[in-house]
């Protein structure tokens, strides 16, 4: 299991300061990291990115001082992100495969090298700017799983733009609100995507979300699929027009390390998504030591992490740290069980992946349709395997180790968010000793707290609390784009001089750490992170709808499933049609992928005298603990939980 039973081949340059091959190394790169932070990651930094300017200092500011603004890091560097992504490669690894993509139908394979995707980038660059795009204006960037969003990714950083990529999933309302709230002047999209033998109408939607009033002055259209699209004259740009004929030679534009690289909008406890900022500098110098560090990279393998580039796993781990490390990317444009459950492992014997990250929910899924469809493949070129997005328990866990990996593999279940920027909590594949279901040891840098709830301290030893981190590091996003009260409100003021992850966790006596999920109003569904307050506004678009109360509740498959509370309005009446109305106003204002699970009816919803919606009450009946309804002589109206209590019977599945 620790990755001395089988042969070695060289590792992305050898002899590297960050290599970690044993617990040792481990313990002595944490220390050194504990001891002299600035000293540790300018010596990374130095080792992994390509700076025009390199820094010389290494953090300015701290969490004590954040209300007056975002801490840097490497606040003398200078650099442009896509010269350690792609020029750095060009004379090693120029004809080395890049981007190894896959289609919706198995077997549609592209390849690009470095040398390729150098000059895509190049030439979108270069049609990007000739559209009028500069340094530092924000670019939507709504597509499927095509090599052209990765393309799009980087020529925005190539011009020092910043790119804010949205899940395309996302409905048109869900759109709008991004391009609004970022102030985007420039859209990326397709005609439409490919997923599961669909079509997915992304220039529509895209069309629908530019409705009304926005500041979006072009938009660039690739075509995918050649379906029927509508079009703005003036406004609408074929991708292959502007592009192919572009020159494969763009200068990079130098910025300071600590400018923008991109926004990416994630779900909170409340009010809208917040869009969340990450740097050049830091961002590319922890996601690079991260992505070799955590997965033991080496120079020939084959690394496929089957995320989407809309969330933060595709920007850290299929884009910016795989490509920095000069790694071979996997990108997949189906689905898990398109054509049928077999087809990672299909693709594992085809492609020869080496290493493989996808996240619990797959795994259960795929789990549960038995191991006939991954023993008839051939995965002997497998070496470490994957799971981020969710807990994984420890059934899914072995059934990854023993079926998937044969026993044979190194699983890393690594613990981070969207706000680390990269993973923050996991094993190092040739070093932890693993436990199913534990993210079990800090990466160097990273300084977990577990504080208790009750006392407000931290807990020492083994125990359970509210996981927090005690210092910054690299890869942590800076602010929320537009908004950084809202940053420090958000992670800031629940405990002094921390940041507050939003996650309960325990610690064991070995100093090995469980993630328990959010002690938010965050719910997790199948490593899709939302907020219950989004289904909770969207199902108040619906004027029949008067409250409605939303918690998560555990899900076989998904992890947690989405259980909605509904008053109506007084005369109106439930019926088929108005559940039917609900779930399509849901999947209208958020997406594709926001599902609730159990819609119900109730009276009224428990509140405190003072009118708090006593949340605590409604999470415990959906998660059919009706029986540990705990004090709830503070209601005004206890009858109303009797009433949902009575309701909730038999929707449990
Ligand atoms: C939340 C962050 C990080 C990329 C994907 C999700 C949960 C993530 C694990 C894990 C237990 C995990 C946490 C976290 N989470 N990885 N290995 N074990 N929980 O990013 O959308 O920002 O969600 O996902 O609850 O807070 P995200």
């Amino acid at each position: 299991m620790n990755g001395d039973t089988y042969d070695i081949p060289a590792r992305v340059r050898e002899g590297s300061t960050s290599d970690i091959r044993s617990i040792d190394d481990w313990r002595r790169a944490y220390l050194d990291c504990q001891a002299d932070p600035d000293g540790f990651w300018l010596d990374v930094t130095r080792d992994l990115v390509e700076w025009r300017a390199a820094p010389t200092v290494g953090l300015e500011g701290d969490y004590r001082h954040i209300k007056g603004g975002p801490f840097t890091w490497f606040g003398d560097g200078q650099l442009n992100v896509t010269e350690t992504c792609l020029d750095q490669h060009l004379e090693e690894r120029g004809d080395k495969t890049a981007i190894l993509w896959e289609g919706d139908e198995p077997g549609d394979v592209r390849r690009l090298t470095y040398r390729d995707l150098h000059a895509e980038v190049c030439r979108a660059a270069n049609a990007l700017q000739a559209m009028g795009l500069h340094r530092g204006e924000r670019v939507i960037i709504y597509m499927g799983m095509v090599p052209e969003a990765a393309v799009a990714m980087l020529a925005c950083a190539r011009l020092g733009a910043v790119h804010s990529v949205v899940f395309g999933g996302f409905s048109a309302e869900a759109l709008r609100d991004r391009v609004r709230d970022c102030g985007a002047e420039f859209v990326i999209t397709q005609d439409e995507g490919m997923r599961g033998g669909r079509t997915i109408p992304l220039k529509a939607t895209t069309d629908e979300a530019l409705e009304g009033e926005h500041g979006v002055k072009k938009v660039l259209v690739l075509k995918r699929t050649g379906g029927d699209v509508g079009w703005t004259e003036g406004r609408d740009v074929w991708w292959h027009e502007a592009v192919e004929g572009a020159s494969p030679d763009c200068p990079a534009e130098v910025v300071a390390a600590d400018h923008p690289l991109f926004i990416l909008y994630t779900s909170g406890s409340t009010g809208r998504p917040k869009g969340l900022v990450h740097t050049c500098g830091g961002y590319l110098t922890y996601t690079a030591y991260t992505h070799r560090t955590v997965f033991d990279l080496r120079e020939d393998d084959v690394y496929a992490c089957v995320a989407d580039v809309g969330w933060i796993t595709g920007h850290s781990y299929i884009v910016y740290g795989p490509l920095a490390n000069g790694a071979t990317t996997f990108m997949f444009e189906s689905t898990p069980t398109y054509p049928d459950a077999g087809r990672y492992w299909d693709m594992v014997q085809r492609h020869g992946f080496t290493i493989f990250y996808t996240a619990p929910t797959a795994i259960r899924a795929l789990a549960a349709q038995g191991d006939d469809f991954v023993t008839k493949y051939d995965r002997s070129s497998l070496r470490v395997l994957g799971t981020v997005g969710e807990p994984i328990n420890p059934d899914a866990w072995i059934w990854y180790h023993q079926v998937v990996g044969e026993g044979r593999c190194t699983i890393v279940d690594t613990w981070w968010q969207t706000e680390t920027g990269g993973i923050a909590i996991s094993p190092i594949a040739p070093a932890t000793a693993p436990k199913p279901g534990s993210a079990t040891r800090p990466m160097p840098g990273i300084e977990p707290v577990l504080m208790d709830p009750k006392t407000d301290r931290p807990i020492r030893g083994p125990g359970q609390g509210l996981l927090c981190i005690a210092q910054p590091w690299p890869g942590q996003a800076r602010t929320v784009f537009g908004d950084h009260d809202r940053y420090v409100a958000t992670y800031f003021s629940n405990f002094e001089g921390l940041y507050f992850t939003g996650d309960g966790c325990r610690r064991d006596s070995d100093g090995y750490y469980w993630i328990t999920g959010r002690v938010d109003d965050v719910i997790n569904v199948s490593g899709h992170r939302m907020g219950t307050a989004e289904f909770e506004a969207a199902l108040l678009h619906d004027e029949a709808v008067g409250e409605a109360a939303v918690v998560g509740f555990p899900h076989d498959l998904k992890g947690q499933g989405v259980w909605a509370y509904v008053v109506l309005q007084a005369g109106e009446r439930w019926s088929d049609d108005l559940e039917q109305r609900l779930h399509k106003v849901v999947r209208s204002v958020i997406g594709a992928h926001a599902r609730v699970d159990v819609l119900q009816p109730v009276p009224g919803l428990p509140k405190t005298r003072s009118g708090k919606v006593m949340r605590r009450i409604l999470r415990k009946v959906a998660e059919g603990h009706a029986d540990q309804l705990g004090d709830t002589s503070t209601l005004a109206d206890p009858a109303v939980v009797d009433a949902i209590v009575e309701g909730a019977k038999g929707r449990h599945g």
